[in-house]
């Protein structure tokens, strides 16, 4: 084409936005990992089908049987089988690629680790001879309370090879967040570190241990990473303190038999929101879950060892633990890991990272994409990076942000997967494989190989497929990567993710449907639309946030009578909490009591939970036995219609409201 054959960007526009359907750059197609179709069918036929993702790792036991789903929903996958996650992220790969990069990290400040996986190897055996020196035993579960630094994969890593499940909680947590998750998970250890940087601050991260080991009911042994070789100078560290750098120094070139796990021994636990009281501890197993994660990193994130991989997510929750770790270490690729914020120092630091170590694959949220894009593509332009394919995770993204990531980020040439898929999944769910289905902007996808989506109405009656019509969101049929349980709650279990959609006396697996808690909607062509969650549960910037859990933080403030928690939509962050207020009698409703249920949700649960606003109100809209209707007061906020109000025990109420705050 010659240049005064080029369209204009209006033009492209135009083009782009009349497109429903993107096909597949053929370039892509040529060299994807699954080009054949068939693969729908062959891991289809269930579960057999699903052998061929654990023989994508090294067993020390086959499994004797591929599904036990005598007692659902407690499902049991390859039955007998024996592994180590730990050997299959990293031992696997010394014959062939010792000397290939695992990870290159890169500091906030431009420091560089590239750590091979020979390096791996050693740091991990040497951490797992730390750990266990320091105690920790096969089935001991181990806290993991650090932010995006080599020590965190690699005590992951130790932790599998003893056999030893990880709780890691995101750093972003704060102190009473992280004692409640090591009392919930029954923690005898912290594994902390004393800080690290923040916009070019230092964060003296070891105070929430600190806070923590002085609330938490249990007593836990606190260990301690550091940020650099020597302790940071502004940060003290109590004596009663281990220092990792003591320990490994101890233990140098040690090395720690991998243990077998019974492939449904615990790999991890990773707490989550849900609709009532406090985060559910998901437990996922070893065996389903490596090879799971392993499949759909090879299948949808078309991940080769060659490649140079990133996915620019916080290894603190589950994207990171299934496509940062586990998958992609497991496939042996190179994978590069960013302490920072991406804009520190300045708003193109994602694309001079991307350009420095030529990424091939790169993995974000729809709340980055928005981002980007706010700042603008001058940010992105004058970056030589070349991506061969694009992800993008935790919330429905627009068609607008898809197509200005598929045009300024991916220079039309890259493939996009949007993926749906929860904590409770372990990995993707819906999805498309990228060179099987055309790109859909706004669309989720086809079911992955094996996987049986489908809805239902509120009382549970199927809406047939396909039909365009809105529905609860269920999964038919057991998976490798699914939770094994609520940690310690298998009634909890039960609860959350069975008991509405499933015939619970049945002992027939048929009986039973997985609830998402998603609502979502089947096109005629088949694809998905995931629409976001149907209950109490918001989606705040991709951080998953309980309705339930910040309205407690809110009830902790003592000037407050009544609280509830609403999502307002936000062309940002998809959702931000508001919180509507009634104060006690007698207490003056002003900004110092604004500030202290701020300053309570921060101390409670973190910084990023922070609510957007802060309203007062006189009364809330409350059912006739006393049940607050949070939708009305998200109609509100959302300036909606106000909806059905006729259940209200005082139908003036909502009207009265949004007097109140809009003044109107
Ligand atoms: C909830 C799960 C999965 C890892 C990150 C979030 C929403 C997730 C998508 C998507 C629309 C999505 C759902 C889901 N969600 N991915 N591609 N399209 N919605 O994991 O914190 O467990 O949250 O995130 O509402 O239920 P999570």
């Amino acid at each position: 084409m010659s240049e005064q054959d080029q369209p204009d960007d209006a033009t492209i526009e135009a083009r782009l936005h009349e497109q429903d359907y993107f096909r597949p750059p053929t370039e892509f197609v040529g060299q994807a990992n699954v080009t054949d179709p068939s693969i729908h069918d062959e891991v289809g036929d269930f579960p057999e089908g699903f052998e061929q993702y654990a023989e994508l790792l090294d067993w020390d036991e086959h499994w004797d049987e591929v599904l036990d789903a005598s007692d659902p929903p407690f499902y049991e996958w390859f039955v007998g089988g024996e592994l180590n996650a730990s050997h299959n992220c990293v031992d696997r790969h010394l014959d062939e690629r010792k000397n290939q990069t695992a990870l290159l990290w890169e500091g906030e400040g431009g420091e560089q680790r590239n750590i091979s996986y020979q390096d791996l190897y050693r740091r991990v055996n040497e951490t797992a001879a730390a750990l266990r020196q320091a105690g920790v035993e096969e089935d001991d579960v181990v806290t993991v309370h650090l932010p995006m630094v080599p020590a965190l994969p690699i005590t992951m890593l130790a932790c599998a090879r003893l056999g030893a499940p990880h709780s890691v909680v995101f750093a972003g947590f704060s102190a009473e967040a992280l004692a409640e998750r090591v009392d919930a998970a029954d923690s005898d250890f912290i594994v902390t570190i004393d800080g690290y940087y923040r916009r070019g601050d230092f964060l003296p991260h070891i105070e929430k241990a600190d806070e923590a080991n002085g609330s938490a009911d249990r007593d836990p042994e606190t260990l301690v990473w550091t940020r650099h070789d020597d302790v940071h100078d502004d940060v003290g560290v109590s004596d009663d303190y281990t220092m990792m750098a003591d320990l490994l120094a101890e233990n140098r070139r040690e090395t720690v038999e991998p243990v077998s796990r019974d492939a449904e021994d615990p790999l991890f636990l990773m707490y989550t929101s849900g609709t009532t009281g406090k985060p559910k501890g998901c437990q996922h197993r070893t065996g389903g879950y490596l090879s799971y994660v392993t499949a759909t990193s090879k299948y949808v994130l078309d991940i080769e060892p060659e490649d140079t991989y990133w996915c620019a997510a916080d290894i603190g929750w589950i994207t990171g633990h299934s496509y940062i770790v586990y998958g992609p270490l497991s496939l042996g690729t190179t994978s590069v890991m960013y302490e920072g914020t991406p804009d520190h120092p300045h708003k193109s630091r994602m694309w001079e990272i991307a350009e420095r170590y030529d990424v091939d694959i790169f993995h974000t949220s729809p709340t980055a994409v928005r981002m980007f894009m706010k700042w603008g593509k001058e940010h992105v332009e004058g970056y030589d990076f070349d991506f061969r394919h694009m992800t993008t995770v935790g919330e429905p993204i627009q068609p607008e942000a898809w197509l200005w990531y598929y045009k300024h980020i991916g220079d039309e040439s890259a493939v996009i997967v949007d993926t749906w898929w929860q904590t409770e999944t372990g990995g993707h769910l819906i999805t498309n494989l990228p060179a099987l289905e055309d790109m859909k902007p706004g669309s989720a996808g086809k079911a992955c190989p094996g996987i049986s989506p489908a809805l239902v109405d509120d009382e549970g009656d199927e809406i047939e497929p396909a039909s365009g019509k809105a529905g609860n969101l269920i999964i038919e049929r057991p998976w490798p990567g699914m939770l094994q349980t609520v940690y310690g709650n298998d009634e909890r279990f039960i609860e959350e993710y069975w008991e509405d959609f499933s015939d619970v006396d049945s002992g027939d697996w048929h009986d039973w449907s997985y609830k998402a808690g998603d609502g979502a909607v089947q096109g005629q062509d088949g694809y998905w639309r995931v629409l976001g969650r149907l209950d109490d549960v918001m989606n705040v910037a991709g951080h998953r946030l309980g309705t339930m859990e910040l309205e407690s933080a809110v009830a902790e403030v003592e000037d407050v009578a009544e609280a509830a928690v609403a999502a307002r939509e936000d062309a940002q962050k998809g959702e931000v909490p508001d919180v509507y207020v009634v104060v006690r009698d007698g207490v003056e409703e002003s900004d110092a009591v604004s500030q202290r249920i701020v300053t309570a949700v921060e101390d409670e649960i973190g910084k990023f939970a922070r609510p957007a606003n802060v309203m007062f109100v006189d009364d809330l809209p409350k059912t006739r036995s006393g049940k607050i209707m949070r939708r009305i007061l998200e109609n509100i906020s959302n300036g909606d219609e106000l909806g059905d109000t006729t259940t209200l025990r005082d139908p003036s109420v909502p009207e009265k409201i949004r007097d109140q705050i809009h003044g109107d």
